[in-house]
C-alpha cells in the first residue's frame, strides 16, 4: 500500500507542533498552574520539559518512523508475539478519552467564536461575563451542539488525509497564533496591578511543590507535548527516511513550551489586574481574555482573530488525536478510510457529549465524585499518559536499544549527532526513572 506521508520538513514540524499546540496551551495550563502553586509549578513544569520533552518525543518518533506503521502495528512490527502492543492499544484509548472531552471545551471556542463576532463582550463587566459563562456552559444542549460540529470538522480533515488535510492548514494558521499572543501579552502587562500576576506566574515560592503538584506538571507536560498515546508514532510514520528527527523534536518543544508561557504571560497579569482568582480554572480564559480586549484598541478585530485561532489550535490537536484511532482502524482492522472516520468519530462523540453535560452544574454524570469531564481528564493526563510515556522510553532504551537508536536518530549514519549517546543515556536510564518517581510520589 502507498501510505500518504508529510511533504516537506516544515510541514512535518507544522503538523507535530499543530498536534502539541492547542488548548493544553491556553486553557488547560493555566488552569493548571493556577490550582498548583503558580511559580513553583511552572519552575517543576520547566524542568520536566528540559529533561524529558526531547528524549520522550524522540522516543515515539522513532518507532513511528522506523516501523512506518500505527502505535499497536508498530509494536507488533517491532516485537510480534509478545504484550508490548498493549501500550500501542492504552495508546489508542487514551486518544479516544482525550478527544472525548477536548472537544468539548473545543466547541466553547466555537460558541466564543460566534460570541465575539457578534461583539457581545463589548461594554460588560467582569460579573457580567462570568455570569453568561456559567448560564452558557450550563445549557447542556448547546454545548452537544457545538461539540458535534467540531468533531465533524474534524472527521471531515481527518477524511481528506494527511497531506492534504492536516499539513496544509497548520502551515500557516500556527504562527499567526504566536503572534496574537504576543500582543495580547503585551497589553496585559500594561495593565494596571498587572505586576502581581507576573509575580504569581515567575516567583516560586518553593514550598508549594508537593506530591501532587509534581504529578499534575509531568501530566501537563505529557498532555501539552501530545506524548504518550500514540500521536507521535503516528506522525512519525508519516515521516520521511531523510529527515532530522531531532530537531524535528526539538522545535515542536520549544514552540510549544513558548506558546504556554506566553499563554500564561497573557492570563495572568489581566487575571490580577481583573481581581479573578488564579485557582477559577475554566473561567480563566473565557472570561479574562475578553476583559483584556475590552481594554484594547481594536479589540473587537483582536477578539474575532483570537477565538478563531484558538479554534484552530484546538482543531489541529483533534486531527492529531483522531488519526490514532482512524489510522489504527485502517491499519490493523482493515477499513476503509471513510468508515474509520466514521466510526471513531461517532465513538468519541457519544463518549463527548456525555462528558460534555457532566460539567453543568448538579450533573448526576460523575465518578467518585468527580465529573466524567474531571474523570477523563484525570485518567489520562495523570494515568495514561506517563504510563504508556514510561513504557515507550523504557522500550527504546532497552528493547530496540543503542544500535537501531543510533541509526534512526542519524539516518543510518547520514547525520553527525555529537549528543546522541546523551540522549541514548536519558532515555534509558534517567527518563524511565523520572517518569516512575514522580508517578509514585504523586500517588503516595
Ligand atoms: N497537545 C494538545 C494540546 O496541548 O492542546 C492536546 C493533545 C493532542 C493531547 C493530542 C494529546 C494528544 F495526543
Amino acid at each position: 500500500m502507498n501510505r500518504d506521508g508529510f511533504g516537506s520538513k516544515l510541514g512535518v514540524i507544522a503538523a507535530a507542533a499543530g498536534s502539541a499546540v492547542g488548548l493544553g496551551n491556553i486553557y488547560r495550563f493555566p488552569c493548571e498552574l493556577g490550582n498548583n502553586g503558580g511559580g513553583a509549578f511552572l519552575l517543576v513544569y520547566l524542568l520536566i520539559v528540559l529533561c524529558l520533552g526531547v528524549p520522550v518525543m524522540l522516543s515515539e518518533l522513532i518507532i513511528g518512523r522506523r516501523t512506518q506503521k500505527n502505535p499497536i502495528g508498530a509494536f507488533r512490527t517491532l516485537r510480534p508475539k509478545s504484550a508490548w502492543p498493549a501500550i500501542g492499544y492504552m495508546g489508542v484509548f487514551g486518544a479516544f478519552i482525550i478527544m472525548a472531552f477536548y472537544c468539548t471545551i473545543a466547541g466553547w471556542t466555537l460558541e466564543y467564536v460566534v460570541k465575539a463576532v457578534g461583539n457581545q463582550f463589548q461594554g460588560k463587566d467582569l460579573a457580567t461575563i462570568e455570569k453568561d459563562f456559567g448560564d452558557f456552559h450550563n445549557m447542556g444542549w448547546r454545548n452537544v451542539l457545538w461539540e458535534s460540529i467540531f468533531i465533524f470538522i474534524t472527521a471531515f480533515v481527518v477524511f481528506k488525509g494527511v497531506a492534504n488535510g492536516i499539513e496544509k492548514y497548520s502551515k500557516v494558521l500556527m504562527p499567526l497564533l504566536l503572534v496574537i499572543l504576543i500582543v495580547l501579552g503585551v497589553r496585559s502587562m500594561t495593565l494596571p496591578g498587572a505586576k502581581e500576576g507576573l509575580r504569581f506566574l515567575f516567583h516560586p515560592d518553593f514550598s508549594k511543590i508537593t506530591g501532587s503538584v509534581l504529578i499534575s506538571a509531568l501530566g501537563q507536560v505529557f498532555f501539552s507535548l501530545s506524548m504518550g498515546m500514540g500521536v507521535l508514532i503516528t506522525y512519525g510514520s508519516y515521516i520521511k527516511k531523510d529527515d532530522n528527527l531531532a530537531s524535528t523534536a526539538l522545535s515542536v518543544t520549544l514552540s510549544d513550551t513558548l506558546v504556554a508561557v506566553l499563554a500564561g504571560i497573557v492570563i495572568f497579569p489581566a487575571a490580577f489586574s481583573f481581581g479573578v482568582n488564579p485557582k477559577e480554572g475554566m473561567g480563566l480564559v473565557f472570561c479574562t481574555l475578553p476583559m483584556i480586549f475590552n481594554q484594547m484598541a481594536g479589540g473587537y478585530f483582536f477578539c474575532v482573530i483570537f477565538f478563531v485561532l484558538l479554534a484552530v489550535a484546538a482543531l489541529t490537536s483533534t486531527i492529531s488525536l483522531l488519526e490514532v484511532i482512524v489510522a489504527y482502524f485502517v491499519e490493523e482492522l482493515h477499513m476503509s478510510r471513510r468508515w474509520a472516520t466514521v466510526i471513531a468519530a461517532a465513538g468519541c462523540a457519544v463518549l463527548g457529549i456525555f462528558a460534555s453535560l457532566s460539567l453543568k452544574d448538579g450533573s448526576s454524570f460523575t465518578i467518585a465524585g468527580m465529573s466524567l469531564f474531571n474523570s477523563l481528564d484525570f485518567l489520562s493526563a495523570k494515568i495514561l499518559l506517563p504510563i504508556v510515556a514510561f513504557f515507550i522510553v523504557l522500550f527504546v532504551g532497552w528493547i530496540l536499544g543503542k544500535s537501531a537508536f543510533f541509526e534512526e536518530i542519524t539516518n543510518g549514519g547520514g547525520l553527525k549527532m555529537s549528543i546522541k549517546g546523551i540522549i541514548f543515556f536519558i532515555i534509558r536510564y534517567l527518563a524511565p526513572l523520572a517518569i516512575a518517581v514522580i508517578f509514585v510520589t504523586g500517588f503516595l
